[in-house]
This record gives structure tokens, C-alpha cells and sequence, in this order.
């Protein structure tokens, strides 16, 4: 139904293009003159673009996550795509369809899932397996699990995305664990368990925000909550490794500045903090990556100032001509793109 997405607009350079986009930020500004301008962020699941309509004479009626029809034209403002806008409207119901406006993970979620599966299955300690599947079965977790983005803006900020970066982590931290001669079930408990409260501290429609409870009390906050009860329901789980797990949670961040109402304390935690963070900056790099190519630069260039990681990014590959190498498991399990920007500790 959706012809033209964003991905394709740098073939349209000073063109005038019409199509439907999702609208996740909508500005009223003034210029010097004090004539009104609109200030618009248009996405849709190939990605986002800044537009501003200087003429505001022809918009009809829209708000900030609405579905709108756009003419406009692409244009180039500081290197980077824009859109003129001429003339906007909310769009009608049954114009478009939810699904191209919304990022989702381009791995399959059912296969995400039964991985997610089988490193429960694979636990000996019989109280974080139970602890893990109390999570795992219930109806309304799990759906929401299978779609939640792990953050509203930055790293995996797509449906899936949290249950991607999972399982991405799952793999990194069983090596880890076995490398460091760590606690691997505690580990991978807390690579599961760190951002569940994501689950209820953001809401995903056609852009993502937090909840009420979110700016409130936060995934962390939220997460102790939500495992503090599964615990309860399990007799005779050990208190000591009750403590343990919430602290995995509660010191993810690693430092008070990001959040962290603890530091980490115990190797497992401390490795968590680390492979979160590398799992989160290696996603921000293919997203800038992909941003990139979007904004119609070319791939051996080097990237504007990615604000996350204060500093510009050149990709390997496509610099050094190593187009057509062979594509390994990993290159697979994780190609994807998508924003990240701000620092991706902070509020990951
Ligand atoms: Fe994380
Ligand atoms: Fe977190």
C-alpha cells in the first residue's frame, strides 16, 4: 500500500515527492518576521527524516503520532535530506497500515524467541530456570517481550528490539562466562532480566514513548517490582540468590550518573554492565551506518558527529573496497538499523 519510504527519498533530491509517514514530533515555531513555521519529524519504518512547512496556510488538520499525507520537496540542508513541506493532512484509516511506519526488527521474532527458549532450557539451577519460565509463560509478558523496542530513541529503538537485543546478548554472555569461569545461569538470568521493566516503562504505537509510570519510577524501579513478585510465587527460592539477581538489575548501568542506584559488585554484574554497553554501542554503529547511507552519503565517507559516542565513525569495509565479503552468522543475526543517539549508557 505504502509506495514511497523514507529510505528511498535520496533518489528525489530536489524533487517534489507525495507520500504517507508517521509523524513523531510535530514543533509550532515562529520566524524572525514572526510568520508561524512547523518544525516535523516524519518516520516510517525505513527510518526518519526532518521536514518543516515554512507555508502553513495549506496544512490540514495532524497532531504528533499521526499518520499523514505529505507533498513536499527533498532537499539538502546542511548535508543532510529534508523535507519542504507543501502541503500536509492527517491521513484517513484506511490509507495506510501500521506496519510500514513502525521499525521492527528484520529478524524473525519467532526464531528470536525459541532462542530465548533454548538458553532457558539449558540452565542447571533449577530456582533461575523457574524464575526465567515465571516470566517466559506468562501470556502477557511474553507478548509484550516479543514486541517491546529496547528503548524509545537510541539503540534497537524498534518492535522486537529488546527481545533482539537479548538474544544478541545471550550469546556474548555465555562466552563470557565460560571464558571468565563466572556463574553463566546468573549471567544469562540477568541478560534476560535487566530491562523487563522496559516492558511497562514504554509504550509502542506509531512512535515510541514512556509511560506514565516510566518518567516515574523508571525500567529499573520497574523491573525489581515485576521480579520481586515472580520470586515470591516460587517457594523456597534461596534469598541470597534473590539478592544477587536484583542487583544484576539494579547495577546495570554501572555508574550513578547513568541511572545505577548500585555499582556493580559481583563479576557477573560487572561483566553485565560491560557486555551491555558494547552490545548497545556495536547496534549504534550499524545504525549510524544505515542513517548514513539513508541521508544519501556515500558508505567509505566519514559519518557526521554521532552525538551518543562524541565522535564521527568511518565503516571498515566499504573503506577499504572489501565490498562482497562473505557474510558471517553474526553480520546476520544483527543486520539491522535504526537510530542512536545520545549516550547509549544512559538511559539503555
Ligand atoms: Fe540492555
Ligand atoms: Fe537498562
Amino acid at each position: 500500500m505504502k509506495e514511497l519510504f523514507i529510505s528511498d527519498l535520496a533518489n528525489y533530491e530536489n524533487q517534489v515527492v507525495t507520500g504517507f509517514f508517521a509523524m513523531s514530533a510535530r514543533y509550532d515555531r515562529s520566524k524572525r518576521d514572526g510568520a508561524r513555521y512547523f518544525a516535523l519529524t516524519l518516520t516510517d519504518r525505513t527510518g526518519q527524516i526532518e521536514a518543516r512547512m515554512w507555508e502553513t496556510s495549506e496544512a490540514g488538520e495532524f497532531a504528533s503520532g499521526d499518520v499523514v499525507k505529505v507533498r513536499g520537496e527533498v532537499c539538502r540542508y546542511k548535508e543532510f535530506l529534508q523535507l519542504n513541506v507543501e502541503k500536509i493532512r492527517r491521513a484517513n484509516p484506511g490509507e495506510f497500515e501500521l506496519g510500514d511506519y513502525v521499525p521492527r526488527t528484520e529478524r524473525d521474532i519467532d526464531q528470536l524467541w525459541a532462542e530465548l527458549n533454548r538458553y532457558v532450557e539449558s540452565f542447571t539451577d533449577s530456582y533461575l530456570k523457574a524464575l526465567l519460565r515465571a516470566f517466559l509463560d506468562d501470556p502477557e509478558t511474553a507478548a509484550a517481550l516479543r514486541e517491546a523496542p529496547a528503548a524509545k530513541s537510541m539503540h534497537h529503538a524498534w518492535i522486537g528490539g529488546l527481545l533482539e537485543h537479548i538474544v544478541s546478548l545471550l550469546g556474548f554472555a555465555d562466552l563470557a562466562a565460560n571464558h571468565y569461569g563466572v556463574h553463566r545461569d546468573l549471567l544469562l538470568t540477568g541478560v534476560v532480566l535487566h530491562d523487563i521493566g522496559k516492558l511497562q516503562e514504554l509504550h509502542w504505537g506509531t512512535s515510541f514513548n514512556y509511560t506514565v509510570e516510566g518518567h516515574l519510577l523508571g525500567h529499573i524501579t520497574i523491573g525489581i517490582g515485576l521480579i520481586e513478585r515472580k520470586i515470591a510465587a516460587i517457594p523456597g527460592f534461596p534469598p541470597g540468590l534473590r539478592m544477587l539477581v536484583e542487583h544484576l538489575v539494579l547495577s546495570h548501568h554501572g555508574k550513578y550518573e547513568f541511572g545505577s542506584p548500585k555499582l556493580p559488585m559481583i563479576p557477573e554484574a560487572l561483566l553485565l554492565h560491560y557486555l551491555d554497553d558494547i552490545d548497545a554501542k556495536m547496534q549504534t554503529l550499524r545504525s549510524e551506518f544505515a542513517r548514513h547511507a539513508t541521508a544519501g552519503r556515500a558508505a567509505g565517507e566519514v559519518t557526521d558527529w554521532v552525538r551518543s559516542l562524541e565522535r564521527p565513525l568511518l565503516n571498515t569495509a566499504p573503506f577499504l573496497g572489501m565490498d562482497g565479503e562473505p557474510e558471517t552468522d553474526q553480520d546476520q543475526k544483527t543486520e539491522l538499523s535504526e537510530e542512536a543517539s545520545n549516550d547509549v549508557s544512559v538511559e539503555d
